[in-house]
């Protein structure tokens, strides 16, 4: 990694640059694994209380970026702006198998957080009958939820999803998708959903992005009415363009 190169990480409550107010801020982001430029002058934008999909053939750098966000990666070149109040959920849930549901909501919070605090965040996720429950007894939607609770219970201005949903059956991804819908809604916080799911990004997301090398190669606004309908012909259009994005037929199955 070149050290003369510009590098900034800055963690903020409100953005107050220049120019509109944003959740995120990147600019020139660069970011080698020996050598190779996984991400390579990435600029991104994100508006506070906005719903970004993001989308990218696999290991073109989506888990880089979002990584980068949480403040797990530093190892940068140029500037990353964002909330000092974020969380992130990721495709495994990465819950503790030694502690019951309700304290790993609350593992990783400073100071000693009251059991009140998980119970009303597993409320919120439809949970809260499962807050004594040890984690290896829990489905893989409750699990996922769990994990939902753990980024809520943070009051997170900015909220970082890896292909939250990956692993889930279709009717308990659908019940997950509703659900983070819901709570966007309901807490007002921007969210950046990382997934493969062009239909997902879609039904969910303010704006659709497409990553590839390295950059934001392509970024398209959803400008349809909530709830959204598959069966709208601007939703076939929106689709067909992003999977012609991402270099897929738009004949083909329509995960990317
Ligand atoms: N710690 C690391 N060390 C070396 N290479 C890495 C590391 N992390 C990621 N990479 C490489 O960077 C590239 C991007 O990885 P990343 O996990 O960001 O891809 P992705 O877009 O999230 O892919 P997927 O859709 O499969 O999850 C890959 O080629 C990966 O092998
Ligand atoms: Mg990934």
């Amino acid at each position: 990694m070149a050290t003369d190169v510009h590098r900034t990480v800055t963690d903020q409550d409100a953005p107050v640059q220049s120019g509109a107010p944003a959740a995120v801020r990147v600019q020139g982001l660069t970011r080698s694994f020996g050598g190779r430029r996984v991400i390579d002058d990435l600029e991104l934008t994100v508006r506070p209380g906005e719903f970004v999909a993001l989308l990218g053939r696999s290991g073109c750098g989506k888990s880089t970026l979002l990584k980068i966000l949480a403040g797990l990666d530093r190892e940068i070149d140029g500037s990353v702006l964002v909330p000092r109040r974020r969380a992130t959920a990721f495709q495994a849930p990465r819950l503790m198998p030694w502690k019951k549901v309700w304290r790993n909501v609350l593992l990783g919070l400073p100071g000693r957080p009251p059991r009140s605090r998980a119970e009303a965040a597993l409320e919120e996720v439809g949970l809260a009958h499962r807050s004594e429950a040890w984690p290896k007894t829990l489905s893989g939607g409750e699990a996922q939820r769990a994990s939902l609770a753990r980024a809520l219970v943070r009051e997170p201005d900015l909220l970082l999803l890896d292909e939250p949903f990956g692993a889930l059956d279709a009717l308990t991804r659908i019940k997950a998708q509703r659900l983070v819908a819901e709570l966007w809604q309901r807490r007002g916080c921007a969210v950046l959903l990382v997934t493969h799911d062009v239909e997902e990004a879609i039904l969910l997301a303010d704006r659709v992005l497409v990553m590839d090398d390295g950059v934001i190669a392509h970024e398209a606004p959803v400008a349809l009415d909530r709830p959204r309908d598959i069966a709208d012909p601007r939703f076939g259009e929106l689709r067909a363009e992003l999977l012609d994005r991402l270099g897929v037929e738009a004949t083909a199955p329509q995960a990317a």
